[in-house]
């Protein structure tokens, strides 16, 4: 399907975006590759799949579709990530599934500094799956405070703060289907 741009399409571009830095079709496409690399890899071992909410829900829709391995799938949720509350992250939704013996992979929509990851790989990891990695759409190592593992990485990205494909600002803009920058607000 040819891609209309987005001028064309008003409607689509919230007075917000400052630019658009991955499209649809470098989404997709990049997802594709995602998916048979990690097909390939859990071939048989039936993985179960862990989406951090709210964020990772779009990128784990469509990386499942693409995906050619039996596979079970669950969900997370932690409260967000607050300086001013000490970096402290709680979990306020729990896994379904046990994961003693499971080959797990986490799927996170951007990875800044870590701490959320970090904290969700030592609860996770306390409860012996068989193996645990990381999947993130984003990568923003410039930022990292902890020193995590990311088995796969769909695209690294710059300091800039980006909305959109699952990413908020102040819980909106998750629904946009591109990544873009921001303009600041009142600026
Ligand atoms: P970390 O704990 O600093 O690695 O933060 C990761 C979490 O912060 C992600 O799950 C996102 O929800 C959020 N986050 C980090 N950077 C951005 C961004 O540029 N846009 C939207 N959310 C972000
Ligand atoms: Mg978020």
């Amino acid at each position: 399907m040819k891609e209309v741009p987005l001028s064309n399409r008003p409607h689509l571009v919230p007075a917000v975006v400052k630019e658009v830095v991955f499209d649809q079709e470098a989404i997709a496409k990049r997802i594709g590759e995602l998916a048979a690399e990690i097909s390939h890899s859990y071939r048989d071992l039936r993985p179960v799949l862990v989406v951090i909410l709210k964020g990772a829900f779009v990128f784990a829709c469509d990386l499942i579709r693409q995906m050619k391995v039996e596979l079970t799938l669950d969900f997370i949720a932690k409260s967000p990530y607050l300086a001013s509350r000490g970096g402290e992250v709680k979990i306020i939704k729990d896994l379904e599934q046990d994961i003693s013996g499971r080959h797990v992979l986490l799927l996170e929509d951007i990875v800044d500094t870590g701490l959320t990851l970090n904290y969700l790989v030592r609860v996770l990891s306390s409860r012996e799956p068989a193996s645990l990695a990381i999947c993130s759409l984003l990568d923003r190592p410039a930022l990292r405070l902890a020193d995590i593992p990311l088995r796969y990485v769909g695209f690294n990205v710059t300091d800039e703060f980006l909305i959109g494909y699952g990413l908020d600002y102040r819980d909106r803009y998750r629904n946009l289907p591109y990544i873009a920058t921001m303009k600041i607000e009142g600026a």
